[in-house]
């Protein structure tokens, strides 16, 4: 039997107190990782994501840091060194949609906060990572991007680009890093029920037309995500770097096209 076995390594998981990082937290401990559930502002609901781990994850450890603030990153890393001695996985799940705001409408700085959050904080993280996985050759760093990493989306620019730039920092740093046995890749969620859109499917009408986008015709569940990051966190997703998997129920397979054209 196939089992996916993380246990006595270390993650850590941003934005892990709801949504995909939640579910994510949880999928790691059940194949036996220490968690440290990072959180931007409800530490209540980082204590319950850990307080569900038991007794399946090893210890775990809740930190609170802004990934786009520098600082914040450095000293969420050092609490993790002092906690564990180390990482062996990092899960940059932690983001933002922004709000809905056409180009020549928008206000730069909410652009640039997007972006600070979206692509600075996997950028912040992800070096702080590598400091600590090349010099012991091992690790896994996993970037939730998106479908929109390929699907252009009206009103959300802020958002597309940094999921697209996201990719392109994850095949490049892949590439430093593959002979010295750090993995570096990318999952791409598509419409999964997570408090992110839950104006979308929490509306019929919002609902069909999401329905329509997808070739499954049905939004993803979170713990569809989470084991699917466990799995290429693990050794048997050994030979898989630099690249995204998409784990959207086919909205990239144009669904409009199961019929006419
Ligand atoms: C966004 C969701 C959206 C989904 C599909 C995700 O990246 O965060 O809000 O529903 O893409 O469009």
């Amino acid at each position: 039997m196939i089992s996916i076995d993380l246990s006595g390594r270390t993650a850590l998981v941003t934005g892990a107190n709801s949504g995909l990082g939640r579910a994510i937290a949880l999928n790691l401990a059940a194949a036996g990782a220490r968690v440290c559930v990072n959180y931007l502002d409800d530490r209540a609901a980082a204590e319950a994501v850990v307080a569900q781990m038991q007794p399946t994850g090893g210890p775990a450890l809740v930190i609170g840091a802004d990934v786009s603030q520098p600082s914040q990153v450095d000293r969420m890393f050092a609490e993790v060194d002092q906690a564990f001695g180390g990482l062996d996985i990092l899960v940059n799940n932690a983001g933002i949609d922004g709000r809905r705001e056409l180009c020549a409408d928008g206000d730069p700085a909410h652009w640039q906060q997007v972006m600070s959050v979206d692509l600075l904080g996997p950028y912040y993280c992800t070096r702080q990572a590598l400091k600590r996985m090349v010099p012991r050759r091992r690790g896994v760093i996993l970037q939730i991007t998106s479908v929109h990493e390929f699907i252009p989306w009206a009103g959300y620019s802020a958002y597309t680009s940094a999921k697209a730039a996201l990719s392109m920092f994850t095949k490049t740093v892949a590439q430093e890093v593959a002979t010295q046995g750090v993995r570096v890749l990318a999952i791409a969620p598509g419409a999964v029920r997570t408090p992110i859109n839950a104006d979308v499917w929490g509306n019929p009408d919002s609902l069909r037309d999401l329905d329509q986008k997808i070739a499954m015709a049905r939004p993803g569940e979170p713990d569809e995500i989470g084991r699917v990051a466990a799995f290429l966190a693990s050794d048997l997703a050994s030979y898989i770097t630099g690249t995204t998997i998409a784990v959207d129920g086919g909205m990239l397979i144009y669904p409009d096209f199961s019929h006419g054209g």
